[in-house]
């Protein structure tokens, strides 16, 4: 077996299934801003073919591909330093998920929890895309050798997966080709919380918009959301752990801590005793100051969809460029013939 040296890159993506959240900000693109420079090199993609293994209305698909772009644009991805892209326009990813799909065991994909909280117990109606879904994120990935994938608490499990994909794979045709990337999940806000339940993820499809903040809201509605958050009557502790079993407590205490980059631990040294009365109106202000310029930015962006396009074009080509070597010599690797 040949031992092959990584590079180390991140790539990472965000399905254009509607708007923003303040889950997507903090879990992800903030995190994928810090990462650009010298360190590595960054690859940050719309998975819009991820977007329609639920049904997304074709018109409000492609508004929502150019919305994500431009919500990472506006947060500081560097079209020019990272490599910023839309999946559809990249087809090796789906020649790449064929092979992967023909690698991964159905035991496997049965065990991934999204898909089943997803699928609940509709599961028989569901598309055949929404199953399949984990082998062309590990596509996604590994088209790239991507090593570091930033995301969420939530998609932990999917780069488990695609780590057991890469295993599987060099073990199967005997090379040492896919890297085993590393979920980098780390931070305050991996995964933030609906502003009404605490118990349950911030999410695009929640049924009230009062659970989530939308990166398109203004500073009115973010004010008011925080303001209606849910929480307890009790001031906040003197210590971390006495935030324990208080998960609307946490959760604010976590949003403040992750948009303000400190630890939770220095939030609480700040506000140890502070009623809500104190802490909600200080936490919007925060969030005000932090979103209200990204949210202009994304509204000034979407102004131009041309020039959204010319840069997911130019993205496109500088990912097939990395993707293309790749993808040759996985189907040489697999015995494809490809003699054009
Ligand atoms: P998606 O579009 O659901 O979410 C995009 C990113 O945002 C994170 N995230 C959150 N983080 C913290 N708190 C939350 N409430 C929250 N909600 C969402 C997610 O963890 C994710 O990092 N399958 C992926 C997209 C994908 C991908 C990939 C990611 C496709 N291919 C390859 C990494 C690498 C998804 O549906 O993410």
């Amino acid at each position: 077996m040949t031992q092959v040296a990584h590079t180390p890159r991140v790539f990472s993506g965000i399905k254009p299934s509607g708007g923003l959240t303040l889950g997507n900000y903090l879990g992800a693109i903030k995190r994928w801003v810090d990462m650009q420079g010298p360190d590595f090199e960054t690859v940050y993609c719309v998975v819009d073919l991820h977007a329609i293994t639920v049904w997304q209305d074709p018109a409000e698909l492609a508004n929502a591909t150019r919305e994500v772009a431009a919500g990472m644009l506006a947060s500081g991805i560097d079209p020019k330093g990272s490599v910023l892209f839309n999946q559809a326009q990249v087809p090796a990813h789906t020649q790449l998920a064929w092979i992967f799909n023909c690698v991964a065991r159905v035991g496997w994909m049965n065990r991934m929890t999204q898909f089943k909280d997803k699928a609940g117990k509709n599961a028989e109606k569901v598309s055949l895309g929404l199953y399949a879904y984990p082998a062309l994120m590990a596509s996604d990935i590994l088209l790239y050798h991507g090593t570091h994938v930033p995301v969420g608490e939530d998609q932990k499990q999917h780069v488990e997966l695609t780590r057991d994909i890469a295993t599987k794979f060099n073990h199967d045709y005997g090379v040492d080709f896919f890297p085993t990337p590393e979920p980098i999940i780390d931070g305050p806000a991996t995964r933030v919380m609906n502003l009404r339940d605490g118990t349950k993820k911030m999410s695009k499809s929640g049924e009230s918009d009062m659970e989530r903040i939308n990166m398109t809201d203004d500073a009115d509605k973010i004010a008011k959301k925080f303001k209606k958050a849910r929480t307890d009557p009790e001031p906040l502790p003197e210590t971390l752990d006495g935030l324990k079993d208080r998960p609307e407590a946490r959760n604010l205490v976590d949003i403040f801590a992750a948009l303000s980059d400190q630890t939770p631990e220095a939030v609480i040294g700040e506000y140890a005793g502070a009623g809500w009365g104190k802490f909600k109106p200080a936490l919007a202000d925060l969030a005000v100051a932090k979103l209200a310029p990204i949210s202009a930015e994304m509204a000034r962006l979407m102004n131009d969809p041309a020039e959204i396009d010319r840069l997911l074009a130019n993205g496109a080509e500088r990912a097939e460029e990395i993707a293309q070597p790749i993808l040759r010599k996985t189907y040489d690797i697999v015995g494809l013939v490809s003699s054009r």
